[in-house]
């Protein structure tokens, strides 16, 4: 099994097989990932170079513990610390690493379509990871990966997004591999944080009562409020907000079902999330980002496999 893409930019280019392929992939690495010996040799001699232009904590460790558990040899780039700060070019920055015989490009850029123009113009794989408002990739497969893993399936799973769905590269990606995969959507939240149209466009259903989306759903994936974002505000105010829309412990309770409670990090809490919700028994944040380094193995080596072949 081959993936249909050379690079991943988002989970729009991706076909059904290819999701399955990769998650299937990342139960096998998640298996090595228990072993004494959590390494294996699949990505030796290949080196990988990590450009996070946009600040990042959870993401940026994830690749470089997935890159290096492949064995491959890793080079990390800070936006703030180089010469992009003099001035330099997106393309002349990278293909000065490239000529240094990097293998593969994993890229966080403020821009939308940053990768997507990097890769016609570079012929190494890129994985994309998170550009601007648009995609977040590896984010949403191990989103589904920790869904399917807690709940045993996907096709027919209800799955709320909750949150500041306009500015979320992680409620798109979501929605794209969610609804591939036969996943039935609500999006969730302030009217002013739900994009207009977005239920034709994007095969969704809109629910503005998040207590209505929580009696509906199966999961939860919780949206940070991304305020640095946002040009002008969206909300009256913070603590507003978790009154009408966070969800909290009393909330849960009152639910009479029990649904599981998903967050990308870094959490707002007191915000979108209280902190009896985020550290209680329905919640698999930590999960996640434990499956991310393995979901993040299984990305890297698909691509490194295709263009071996
Ligand atoms: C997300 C991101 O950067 O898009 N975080 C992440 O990658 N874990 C979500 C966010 O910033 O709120």
């Amino acid at each position: 099994m081959k993936l249909s893409t050379p690079h991943l930019l988002g989970i729009k280019d991706l076909t059904r097989e290819d999701i399955s392929l990769i998650l299937s992939t990342a139960q096998q690495f998640k298996d090595v990932l228990q072993r004494p010996v959590k390494k294996v040799p699949s990505l030796r001699d290949v080196t990988i170079v990590n450009l996070f232009f946009e600040n990042s904590t959870r993401t940026r460790m994830s690749f470089e513990l997935a890159e290096r558990r492949l064995s491959a040899d890793v080079l990390n780039f800070t936006a703030s610390a180089s010469s992009v700060a003099k001035g330099e070019t997106l393309l002349d920055t990278v293909n000065n690493i490239l000529s240094m015989k990097v293998d593969m490009v994993v890229m966080r850029h403020s821009a939308s379509g940053a990768p997507h123009f990097l890769a016609k113009h570079i012929s190494c794989p890129i994985l994309n990871a998170g550009d601007g408002i648009n995609e977040h990739p590896t984010q949403a497969l191990l989103d589904a990966f920790s869904m399917q893993e807690k709940t045993g399936k996907l096709e027919g799973l209800k799955v709320a997004i909750i949150g500041d769905v306009m500015h979320s590269r992680v409620a798109l990606s979501n929605i794209y591999l969610l609804t591939k995969m036969g996943v039935e959507v609500t999006v969730a939240g302030p009217p002013t944080l739900i994009p207009k149209h977005m239920a034709e466009a994007l095969n969704v259903r809109v629910e503005y009562n998040v207590k209505k989306a929580l009696q509906w759903c199966d999961v939860a994936n919780v949206l940070r409020i991304q305020l640095e974002r946002q040009s002008q505000p969206l909300f009256s105010s913070l603590r507003e907000y978790n009154q009408a829309y966070g969800i909290n412990r009393r909330m849960l309770e009152s639910l009479n079902k029990e649904i599981v409670i998903m967050h990308p990090g870094p959490i707002n809490r007191g915000v979108e999330l209280d902190s009896d919700v985020a550290d209680g028994p329905a919640s698999i944040i930590l999960n996640q980002v434990e499956n991310g380094v393995a979901v993040r193995m299984a990305a890297l080596y698909l691509l490194r496999v295709n263009r071996e072949n």
